[in-house]
């Protein structure tokens, strides 16, 4: 079921109510205090944009699996994009770009019920047609703004939501290592040479070779030749603006 709403705070947290069941959908047109990563907001232009949050219900993925969900939600998306003509790359963990810019934004917050996954509420956030933004903000892009006209929101949702439920019912089936290779071969700036920065504020260049089934992103450091493994927010991508 799609539910539809004029106005709420934030999709994800309408989606904790337990009547809502799994492959339902939230959206809402404007969010009055949408969440981002990392604590921060999450701004999209009233009737421009999709801001939903989808339900998954994981009872059959072990805890410490909960990646391929990461896995299956970003692979879904570029898979749609692709219907579209676009070619969009997943910038570790949950980020979609196209080329150097952003145009997709997840929150992906799982619930735990008796030492497994309960409910999963993937909150996302995919620009469409909002052609101008906040200055502010680091690199944001559209659908419009890549492909130069607008698209039905609509199409968009639907094929999106059929794109991320079938990857699921694959995952449930247990087709893990395409997933997998999958999302190695879509990753932003597999295999190029960039710095990255650690939380100490010291930049180093690597080249990023894949991710481990538990989601730890690979780096190989250029310096030395050593493959270093980071957790979510143990590093982080220099982007030039
Ligand atoms: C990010 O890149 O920081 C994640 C952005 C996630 C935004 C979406 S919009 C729908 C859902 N509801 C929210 O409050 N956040 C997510």
């Amino acid at each position: 079921m799609i539910y539809r709403f004029d106005i709420l705070g934030s999709t994800n947290d309408e989606a904790r109510n337990p009547l809502y069941r799994e492959g339902d959908v939230i959206i809402a047109e404007r969010q009055t205090a949408g969440r981002g990563q990392r604590g921060h907001t999450w701004e999209s232009a009233e009737g421009k944009n999709l801001t939903f949050s989808l339900i998954l219900e994981p009872k059959f993925l072990p805890i410490n699996e909960q990646f391929l969900l990461s896995e299956v939600l970003a692979l879904g998306l570029v898979d749609t994009f692709a219907e579209y003509g676009i070619e969009a790359k997943i910038k570790w963990t949950n980020d979609i770009y196209v080329g150097e810019k952003k145009i997709v934004g997840m929150l992906i917050e799982n619930s735990l019920g008796g030492g497994a996954l309960a409910r999963t509420i993937a909150g996302i956030g995919l620009n469409i047609n909002q052609t101008e933004f906040d200055p502010s903000l680091p690199n944001p892009t559209s659908m419009a703004l890549v492909a130069g006209c607008e698209f039905d929101r609509e199409d968009v949702l639907s094929r999106l939501h059929a794109n991320i439920l079938s990857l699921y019912e694959a995952l449930r089936r247990g087709q893990k290592e395409m997933l997998q290779s999958r999302y190695r071969s879509t990753m932003y700036r597999l295999g190029e040479k960039h710095p990255y920065a650690l939380p100490d504020g010291s930049i180093f260049e690597g080249i990023i070779r894949g991710v481990r089934p538990s989601g730890e992103l690979l780096i190989e450091h250029t310096a030395d030749g050593s493959l270093q493994e980071y957790l979510f927010k143990q590093v982080e991508f220099i982007i030039k603006k």
